[in-house]
């Protein structure tokens, strides 16, 4: 989509629709009224009569007959004006794009306005205003022959009469076609069933955005995975025909100021280290799963994914910082050759684990990567993964599983999902849950028994990664949307938190602070 921001009138404006916003119990906000004023009082009748009160989501559409430049004005309720927040203006425009989709329209126009939403700058209004409206319109039709949806809204203009404003608005709009084509190509992936979206596939994937952005890319495969020593990774692997990968991405931002002299450069610091669950397929092994619902087990590698489009928007963004990606790439399947329940494996970090269940296979192949990952004597590592189902049944759709071993960190992950509308909520990891996963036969075991799935299986992961400040995201419930009705999250992959991570690292570049300590 085709993004333009133009200053000027609204009133000049000529476009095929026009969005607008009011708020609940409100008279029109001053720009609103101007329109209003030209079409002879029109808005307000509509409001009066068609008992239009601004409600959160409520829409109408106005045809004013030829006395704009629109032949349309699609008017939506945000709410009441001091509970509106970010998170409203992106469902609020991803609700508006596709009811102008719906109406085969082919482009939109946007007022932005200062004061829309309390405390927040012009810059991040028009960044979460560009996210709706992309994030709502994604569909994936990949593999359909037949489109059933054939209109495309190819231009979407912010308009502001505000000279000063549009360099503000530029920046935000800018930041948010970005993030949200980063979004979106992360669905992409997930939606994209295990025969394309293989292990190798990937890893085709991460040399592409490295080729992009000049990142430094490296692509273990099964033999040099075994030199490796990642036993628990292989183990998990050695039932699949489907060849492995152990995927490394490492992006070192902001060094293209070549007239900086050496000596002033700043010492390489210490990188961020992101991990993310990458099984392409996950049937569960020889403890296989049950059939129904199997096939979305495609989206468990929704963790490697979002950290490949993290990746992206880090380098275009060309933030300051060093980052490297790790992405333990395999299907999990029964075979023959497949892990027994009972079995012994040893990690890379030398700890032995007894696999109960190849289900818990999650953790098996984080446990090598984050035992890799610890290696880099990293600031921090994050690592994301559709882990538990437990932590479905705890925390729904609606919440990461948000655990680790740094409280700060911890906050700063909890702030970066309170800002962009991707929360994440703490569970404890507690060293009396730590008897649930002590084997009778090796250090540890995969599985810990009943309750507390989601924390047993972090715990399991806070064995391998030593002093390192860590946080563990579980996002089995966030990473795919079940049914629709989301105004910018339609059904299926939901990118998430890819938003939430380039929150947190854009706020580590602004404080000067860093990570942790
Ligand atoms: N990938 C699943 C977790 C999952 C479940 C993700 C539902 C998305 C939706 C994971 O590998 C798994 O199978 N976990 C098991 C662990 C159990 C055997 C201890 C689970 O949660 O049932
Ligand atoms: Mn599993
Ligand atoms: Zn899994």
């Amino acid at each position: 989509m085709e993004i333009t921001v133009k200053q000027g009138s609204v009133l000049k404006a000529k476009g095929e629709i026009l969005i607008l916003t009011h708020y609940e119990g409100e008279d029109l906000a001053k720009e609103i009224a101007s329109v209003d004023k030209a079409i002879g009082g029109l808005i307000r009748e509509v409001i009066a009569t068609e008992g239009f009160a601004g409600k959160f989501l409520q829409t109408t559409l106005i045809r004013p007959n030829g006395k704009t430049g629109f032949p349309r004005l699609l008017i939506i309720g945000l709410g009441k004006r001091n509970e509106v927040t970010l998170d409203h203006i992106r469902k609020g425009m991803g609700r508006a794009a596709t009811l102008v989709r719906e109406i085969e329209l082919g482009e939109i126009s946007i007022p932005v306005y200062a004061k829309q939403v309390r405390r927040v700058s012009i810059r991040d209004l028009s960044q979460a205003i560009i996210e709706g409206v992309l994030l709502g319109l994604y569909q994936f039709q990949r593999y359909k022959t037949e489109r059933p949806n054939t209109t495309e809204i190819k231009n979407c203009t912010l308009l502001s009469s505000d000279r000063k404003s549009i360099l503000d608005i530029r920046i935000g709009a800018n930041r948010g076609n970005r993030i949200a084509e980063a979004v979106r190509y992360v669905r992409d992936l997930c939606n994209t069933p295990s025969n394309m979206a293989t292990p190798s596939h990937l890893a085709e994937e991460a040399v592409h955005i490295g080729a992009e952005h000049g990142m430094h890319v490296e692509v273990y495969d099964r033999s040099e995975i075994e030199k490796i020593g990642m036993g628990a990774l292989l183990a998990v692997a050695q039932g699949t025909a489907e060849p492995p990968k152990f995927i490394v991405l490492e992006y070192e931002g902001a060094r293209t100021d070549s007239s900086i002299k050496q000596s002033t450069r700043k010492k390489k610091k210490k990188p961020i280290v992101l991990v993310g669950k990458s099984v392409t397929f996950d049937s569960g092994g020889v403890s296989l799963k049950p059939s129904d619902k199997m096939e979305l087990m495609k989206y468990d590698m929704s963790g490697g994914a979002t950290v490949l489009g993290v990746m992206r928007v880090v380098a275009e963004l060309n933030l300051p910082i060093h980052i490297v990606a790790l992405l333990p790439a395999t299907d999990n399947m029964p075979s023959g050759t497949a892990v027994h329940p009972g079995d012994v494996v040893t990690t890379l970090s030398g700890k032995t684990v007894e696999v109960i269940n190849t289900d818990a296979e999650g953790r098996l192949c984080l446990a090598d990567a984050l035992t890799y990952a610890a290696r880099y004597k990293p600031a921090a590592i994050i690592d994301l993964a559709t882990l538990t189902g437990a932590c479905v049944v705890a925390l729904g759709q609606h919440a990461i599983g948000l655990m680790g071993n740094d409280q700060k960190l911890i906050s700063q992950i909890e702030n970066a999902g309170r800002e962009t509308g991707e929360r994440a909520w703490q569970l404890p990891l507690w060293e009396s849950y730590f008897n649930q996963i002590k084997s009778d036969v090796a250090d540890l075991k995969n599985v810990g028994g009943r309750g507390g799935g989601a924390i047993t299986a972090g715990l399991f992961l806070k064995q391998f990664v030593g002093k390192t400040p860590w946080v563990h995201l579980d996002i089995a419930g966030t990473a795919w949307n079940h049914d629709g009705g989301h105004p910018y999250i339609p059904k299926g992959a939901t990118g998430i938190p890819l938003r939430l991570l380039i929150q947190f690292l854009s706020n580590l570049t602004m404080k000067s602070g860093g990570v942790s300590r």
